[in-house]
């Protein structure tokens, strides 16, 4: 059976997105039709706002990284549970509990077509759990479903004349992310450089594509063409 893991933002289930109800009906319809089709879909969820704010709330009396770290994972864990209620209403061969690491995973991702979990433990973001659960379960890719439409060389937000990539290699992405480091809790890349020197280690093909539009994860899934980036391994 073929597999693919999907790390999939904590931002695209923010209260600013307008019509999150309908992305999440449209995403569940997404993994439902290809976990129909004999494909088995691992799925890690971002912190997001809650994440975001849980940090930013002790940041001023906690400067410690591994505490703010464990509350970055406790709401990516939130999330999960969310995406977990939906496919599960949706009807979804799902699992009942989020595993709390990448063994307990393997574990369940046999008995379930859909995996969905947070975070495992500190030092990294969920990108990195999900390229690592894409490793040990032998996953054909793995697909970074974020709020950007590609990975461009430099900031976007900062630079309008950054350019974008269609296709890339590891070795690139690395020299944009930077050094394998997580100093920062709560700090966001285009894809963890953790995760990305994990996948470089591997040979593990990374999809980077705007997970607002559930369709591209839907043909990114397919193998087919889409908009995004191809990071080959
Ligand atoms: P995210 O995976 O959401 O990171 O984890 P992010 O890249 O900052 O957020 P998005 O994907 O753009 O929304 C949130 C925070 O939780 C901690 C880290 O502090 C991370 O920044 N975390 C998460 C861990 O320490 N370990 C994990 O396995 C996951």
């Amino acid at each position: 059976m073929v597999s693919a893991v999907i790390a999939l933002g904590g931002s695209l289930l923010r209260p600013e997105i307008e019509e999150r109800h309908k992305w999440l009906e449209d995403i569940s319809r997404v993994i439902k039709s290809r976990s129909e089709r004999d494909l088995r879909i691992g799925i890690v969820v971002g912190g997001g706002s809650p994440a975001r704010e849980g940090i930013n709330l002790i940041r001023p009396i906690i400067e410690d990284v591994e505490s703010l770290d464990h509350v970055g994972i406790a709401a990516t864990r939130l999330n999960a549970t969310i995406i977990r209620e939906v496919f599960l209403q949706a009807g979804i061969s799902v699992n009942s509990t989020i595993p709390k690491d990448i063994d307990e995973a393997v574990d369940i991702f046999d008995k379930n077509s859909v995996l969905v979990m947070g975070g495992t433990i500190p030092g990294h973001t969920t990108d990195a759990v999900a390229i690592r659960l894409a490793i040990r379960y032998g996953a054909s890719k793995c697909i970074i479903a974020t709020n950007v439409k590609k990975v461009f060389d430099e900031d976007p937000k900062l630079n309008p004349n950054a350019k974008s990539y269609n296709l890339m290699s590891l070795e690139e992405l690395k020299r944009i992310v930077g050094p394998a480091e997580h100093s920062k809790a709560g700090y966001s890349q285009v894809v963890d450089p953790i995760g990305v020197d994990d996948a470089l280690r591997n040979g593990l093909t990374l999809n980077v594509l705007d997970g607002r539009d559930a369709e591209l994860i839907g043909k990114s899934l397919d193998g087919e063409d889409f908009q995004g980036t191809v990071i080959h391994g």
